[in-house]
């Protein structure tokens, strides 16, 4: 079976003196086959100890007089390779739309990089018993007028369990995931890795792991702690 892809995303963890300690810490690790998403302003410095970077977001503009964004052309340039798009807290917080999101795949995908498109539902869409309508809009409309999805990853973060401790169940889990990668398969006629997020820990994730649907895992609060983060990927990789 095909390694299972790990993705630590940071958030906006880390002062400037703290990142040399993290980087050392995965001195020890067998693999670096795994994306560590920091805040851009420390991208070189993984890029340089030989990570895999990935960002934590993108501009939907090319180039230009946007103030504060920072392209995919220019994170390409640096040697990044994937790009978060559509994280619950960019939507949430940041009301993005998924025809911001849309704009922004296209521009990951035009600079080649490899994009891990999050999608997930709220409680309150739960409860309306709206979740499998909610996953597949946004799918579709993240997707809209995109033929290639070979640099595509779809990440399944329920917004319910972000941060939270609060986990699906393994069933839960699979049925959503199989949901997901038929709709795909069904428009595409192609297969996607789907990963899982939300509430991923060291003490947790070997449960997930149980689940041959998942084909990996995006992880917030348990990577800003290296000790936890490498202690996941030893145990998955
Ligand atoms: P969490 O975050 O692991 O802290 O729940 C996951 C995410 O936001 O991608």
């Amino acid at each position: 079976m095909e390694n299972k892809l790990i993705i630590g995303n940071l958030k906006m963890n880390l002062k400037y003196n703290e990142i040399d300690q993290y980087i050392k810490k995965f001195e020890t690790i067998k693999t670096k086959k795994f994306v560590i998403c920091p805040s851009n302003i420390y991208i070189p410095y993984f890029l340089n100890s030989g990570f895999i970077v990935g960002s934590q977001d993108v501009c939907e503009y090319e180039t230009g007089a946007y103030t504060g964004e920072v392209s995919a052309i220019q994170l390409a340039s640096l040697g990044v390779k994937y790009c978060i798009v559509g994280h619950s807290e960019r939507r949430l917080l940041f009301n993005e739309s998924n025809l911001n999101i849309n704009k922004k795949v296209k521009k990951a995908l035009d600079s080649n990089l490899k994009v891990i498109l999050c999608i997930g539902e709220t409680l309150e869409e739960v409860k309306l018993l709206k979740k499998e309508e909610v996953l597949k809009k946004q799918l579709e409309l993240a997707l809209n007028e995109i033929d290639d999805i070979t640099n595509i990853i779809v990440a399944y973060e329920p917004v319910w369990s972000i941060g939270t401790n609060k986990i699906p169940s393994n069933e839960e889990i699979k049925k959503t995931i199989v949901n997901i990668k038929n709709l795909i398969r069904k428009k595409y006629k192609k297969d996607i890795k789907v990963l899982y997020g939300g509430s991923v820990n060291e003490k947790n994730v070997e449960t997930f792991n149980k689940v041959d649907e998942i084909d990996g895992f995006l992880i917030g609060s348990a990577s800003i702690n290296p000790e936890h983060f490498t202690h996941i990927i030893n145990k998955i990789i």
